[in-house]
């Protein structure tokens, strides 16, 4: 006798619960909806409804991964993020709620100015979340999200469709800054969730440790590996009264704060809802000078390869306007590098190589 969905709910609660499983009820209730292609909140509208054989085979090789460790969102393949429903796999970090609270502050700073030309970069972008969440916000931002893993950004040039225009959006290699390093324009806003669990830090979930990529995850001994790099270069490349937000570990806040206070005229740690430590502030010295809401063939970019933009993009599109190239004159008050020197050249970031020591392309923003 097939069996409905409610007594299948039962039935697999208990079996995820005895097998150690922290949230039985509600995986068996995402996995569930999945199969059936339902919202979660549709399963108690169709508590009745019986299953076909097909529909429990499928929910069964779901339900016995689940119990092996892995994740809901990677059997899922998606994860709610902000306003986004993000592709997520095992190439990249799956968002957490608590890095909303990233895109919360980054608005509360942009406050009325949601129409202004943004130059936003999100460093360890993984899935996209940080970049795509703020571009769905901010219609005339340009966006660049960078992370050293290739495969993290095939995900999240898969989810720039998710946000209007995604041309404006685009996703390179890089470690941390390093190709925004010859860039004349500055961002005026630098997000970043990077790795910050320290190296054997047994407060990690098996599942996590055991699914999630380590590259995503762990910064060294101490968790404050890519931190230390990360804070003077996000200092160094700001435009003038740009803010840099980013998330940090629970108990971090002393050591970044004191990390961080050298390089911005000024620093704060805001905590989570639980009261931990949870994001860094700082704004650089200087008036901050937001170009207009850019025109349609400003907005064009004259820039580099197609492939490290966001899904959706052409090179038609990009190549279209002869009018492309106004793209890259500064159309704001930001100051170019001085000249002959590198602004950068003492904190900002140093060429970076690639695993076999071969140095890593430093890009070039057009768009930014
Ligand atoms: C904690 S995950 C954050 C992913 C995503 N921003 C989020 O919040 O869900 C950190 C990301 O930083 C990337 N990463 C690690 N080291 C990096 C480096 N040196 N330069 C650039 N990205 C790096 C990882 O590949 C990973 O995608």
């Amino acid at each position: 006798m097939s069996r409905t969905v409610l007594e299948l709910l039962r039935l697999t609660t208990r079996w995820l619960g005895e097998r150690g499983c922290p949230s039985p009820r509600v995986d068996a209730e995402v996995l569930l909806a999945h199969v059936l292609a339902l919202p979660r909140m549709g399963l108690y509208t169709a508590h009745d409804r019986p299953l076909d054989d097909a529909e429990v085979d499928r929910y069964r090789a779901l339900v016995r991964q689940r119990a092996e460790g892995v994740p809901v969102a990677y059997l899922t393949g998606t994860r709610g993020f902000w306003t986004l429903d993000l592709a997520v796999d095992e190439r990249v970090l799956i968002p957490r709620p608590e890095t909303e609270q990233l895109v919360e502050e980054a608005l509360r700073r942009v406050g009325e100015r949601r129409a202004a030309a943004w130059r936003i970069v999100d460093v360890g972008t993984g899935s996209g979340a940080l970049a795509l969440a703020l571009a769905a916000e901010l219609p005339h931002a340009r966006v660049l999200g960078i992370d050293l893993d290739e495969d993290a950004l095939a995900v999240a040039r898969a989810n720039a469709h998710l946000v209007p225009d995604p041309d404006r959006i685009r996703f390179v290699r890089g470690d941390l800054l390093a190709p925004l390093r010859e860039h004349p324009r500055r961002p005026h806003l630098i997000v970043s969730n990077p790795p910050y669990i320290a190296a054997g830090d047994p407060r990690v979930e098996a599942d996590v440790h055991g699914h999630e990529p380590h590259g995503a995850l762990y910064g060294g001994d101490d968790g404050l590996d890519i931190i230390r790099r990360l804070v003077p270069q996000a200092a160094a490349m700001l435009a003038p009264g740009g803010w840099f937000l980013m998330e940090m570990g629970t108990g971090q806040g002393d050591a970044v704060r004191s990390l961080a206070a050298p390089h911005f005229a000024e620093v704060g740690v805001l905590r989570d809802l639980e009261g931990h430590d949870r994001v860094l502030w700082g704004e650089a010295a200087g008036a901050l000078e937001l170009g207009e809401e850019p025109s349609s063939e400003a907005a064009v970019d004259a820039g580099d390869a197609g492939a490290d933009r966001g899904a959706g993009s052409t090179e038609e599109a990009r190549a279209g306007s002869g009018a492309a190239a106004a793209g890259v004159e500064p159309e704001d008050g930001d100051d170019p590098p001085e000249e002959g020197g590198d602004p950068t050249a003492s904190t900002g970031p140093a060429p970076a190589v690639d695993a076999a020591g071969r140095p890593l392309p430093v890009v070039d923003l057009q768009s930014l």
